[in-house]
């Protein structure tokens, strides 16, 4: 595992002031141009997440986060032998959905899930490339909860330990990576 991280820490690239000034936007996108790399860091994130939160209970349903989440989501999903559910900003989920706002890094917006899209009591995950402030994973897990979903936690590819987030949320969160604050 420590050497998988530092090979992604490779393949990310930083990019100070995107997309607004005083941010270090990180992007993940490398990793994806390299299928050795995005095939075994999906294997690890499937490993992690049985042994984070599969030990008692089946993972029913991993929902992903637009539009990031939906990189890594349906493939960690198909691995595990879960459900994959979007959950996307406001306007692009059709039929009856669940909406609620929230506050990020860099702006605020809303999001949606289509509120049949879960079934009551299923065991859910909530997958996002990264955890800045956490306000985009509160909402998601909200969410996830209003629909009938038991969230077991959350999951992501990289967290921003400074900005605290994952002080925001009420389940277990499992990060593989750790982003540095521009300096
Ligand atoms: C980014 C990132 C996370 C979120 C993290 O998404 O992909 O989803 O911000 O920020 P937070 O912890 O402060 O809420 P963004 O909304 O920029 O859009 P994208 O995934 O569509 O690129
Ligand atoms: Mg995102």
């Amino acid at each position: 595992l420590s050497s998988l991280k530092v090979r992604l820490h490779k393949a990310l690239r930083q990019y100070p002031d995107f997309p607004t000034p005083g941010i270090l936007f990180e992007d993940i996108m490398p990793i994806f141009a390299n299928p050795e790399l995005h095939s075994d860091l999906i294997k690890a994130l499937e490993i992690s997440v049985a042994q984070t939160f599969g030990k008692q209970r089946k993972i029913d349903v991993v929902v992903g986060l637009e539009s990031r989440g939906f990189l890594f989501g349906p493939s960690l999903a198909l691995r595990l032998g879960a459900a994959f559910v979007p959950i996307r900003k406001k306007g692009k989920l059709p039929g009856q959905v669940e909406t609620e706002a929230f506050e990020k890094e860099y702006g605020a917006d809303y999001f949606q899930i289509q509120s049949d899209a879960i079934k009551k009591g299923q065991t859910v995950i909530v997958v996002d490339d990264i955890m800045a402030t956490g306000g985009s994973a509160v909402c998601a897990g909200s969410l996830v909860r209003k629909i009938g979903g038991d969230l077991m936690g959350f999951v992501f590819l990289m967290e921003l330990t400074f900005l605290n987030g994952r002080d925001k949320l009420d389940a277990p969160v499992y990060t593989l990576l750790t982003g540095q604050e521009e300096k």
